[in-house]
């Protein structure tokens, strides 16, 4: 197997060989930008809650250069697609890929900032649909690589918030901002503990000795995942607006108490009750999981990632049938010593803390059973955690 380090380079190399022969020279810049895993802290982020993410080495490569008129060309290499348009004007595409990186080039326009036309050819290996980000990480590829080609002047986290803002605004999902901070923030062999609500950070070691992250993709992503995401997030807030009917000065579910949701939500609306208190619960799950990290006990982690599963499948509902079964088939692994579903939720991946040596034999068992229950194939990950976006 190549190593990480020669597959980008591989990858990196491909992008900008497709860009010298679609465009008829070199780019002038390339950036690579990655996917993300998050270890703990599920549909916390839009209630300004806590999260525990890491960029992984599954990443997006970007070759740009500039043009002298306004016009956009890009090439999406892994689809086989292209696109055309103009930065005057910017619509959304039926082809959809496109409106990531229009999103974000209308958003840097919207800061008062002007982008010429440009040259673009992107790709690379993080799967799609699989729950490990791969439209932040075009998201940041774009902004980054328009602030190298135009000379914007914008620091990481201004090219972040307008990242989540473009997928708000042109693409429609109300996502938080978990993904395009990991992806622009990562460090490799570290996790990222950030408060959504002051967007402090703090980086946590994860150089777990023979302990690996594995992601579990299920190969199923329902259509329901949009749509439903910006319902949970509707209704969180409307259990914020009850509780806020009592305490005027709360503005989200992370200064909620579960006796206020006992209170104040459960008799008026068991639904939302249900909902908000997972996320109540899952904040402080997380608070105590870093702690777990810091003292090296592993084993009370793994046991808040299964917790974190049961809340997001039975109280959230954001699980499936096929995510479900793949955390209930490594539940009693010795191998395994914590998994969840990982991300926005109905389908992708399940995320899991496996020994090293375990990996292999835990494959082999759970990819037939899967087969044979869910007539899907499985496909199996390490994620190995490593820097945010960056020149190549
Ligand atoms: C998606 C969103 C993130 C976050 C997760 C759930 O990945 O893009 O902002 O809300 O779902 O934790």
């Amino acid at each position: 197997m190549m190593n990480t380090t020669g597959q980008s380079a591989a990858l990196s190399s491909r992008v900008q060989e497709k860009f010298k022969s679609v465009f008829a020279g070199d780019s002038s810049l390339t950036v690579r930008s990655p996917g993300r895993v998050n270890l703990i802290g599920e549909h916390t982020d839009y209630n300004n809650g806590f999260v525990l993410p890491a960029a992984i080495d599954k990443a997006i490569f970007m070759a740009v250069s500039r043009r002298t008129d306004h016009e956009l060309h890009v090439v999406a290499l892994d689809l086989d697609s292209s696109y055309q348009g103009s930065v005057d004007r910017l619509q959304r595409s039926s082809l959809h890929w496109p409106d990531y990186l229009l999103g974000v080039i209308q958003q840097i326009q919207a800061l008062g900032h002007s982008v010429g036309g440009f040259n673009c050819v992107f790709g690379g290996d993080i799967p799609l649909g699989a729950g490990m980000s791969s439209s932040a990480a075009l998201e940041c590829a774009t902004a980054f690589a328009l602030n190298e080609l135009f000379g914007l002047k914008l620091d990481p986290l201004t090219m972040v918030k307008l990242s989540q803002k473009a997928e708000n605004v042109f693409v429609g999902l109300q996502c938080g901002i978990m993904d395009q901070f990991a992806s622009m923030f990562g460090r490799r062999n570290q996790v990222i503990r950030l408060d959504c609500q002051s967007l402090e950070y703090v980086y946590f070691p994860f150089n777990t000795e023979g302990i690996r992250i594995v992601l579990l993709d299920t190969g199923v992503k329902h259509s329901l995942a949009s749509s439903e995401y910006n319902t949970r997030r509707q209704q969180c807030e409307a259990g914020v607006r009850l509780v806020r009917a009592h305490y005027p000065d709360i503005n989200s579910l992370r200064d909620v108490t579960l006796s206020m949701l006992e209170a104040f939500v459960e008799p008026v609306d068991a639904l939302v009750y249900r909902r908000c208190r997972y996320v109540v619960e899952e904040n402080t799950r997380l608070l105590n999981a870093t702690e777990d990290l810091q003292k090296g006990d592993l084993a009370a982690f793994g046991q808040k990632m299964f917790a974190s599963h049961q809340g997001l499948s039975h109280d959230y509902a954001v699980s499936c049938e096929e995510l479900d079964f793949l955390v209930g088939q490594v539940k009693d692994d010795p191998g395994v010593i914590g998994a969840r579903m990982m991300g926005g939720g109905f389908g992708g991946c399940t995320i899991n803390l496996v020994r090293e040596a375990a990996i292999d034999g835990l494959i082999e068992r759970i990819t037939p059973v899967y087969r044979e229950a869910m007539q899907l194939e499985l496909k199996a990950y390490i994620g190995n955690i490593e820097n945010g976006t960056s020149l190549e």
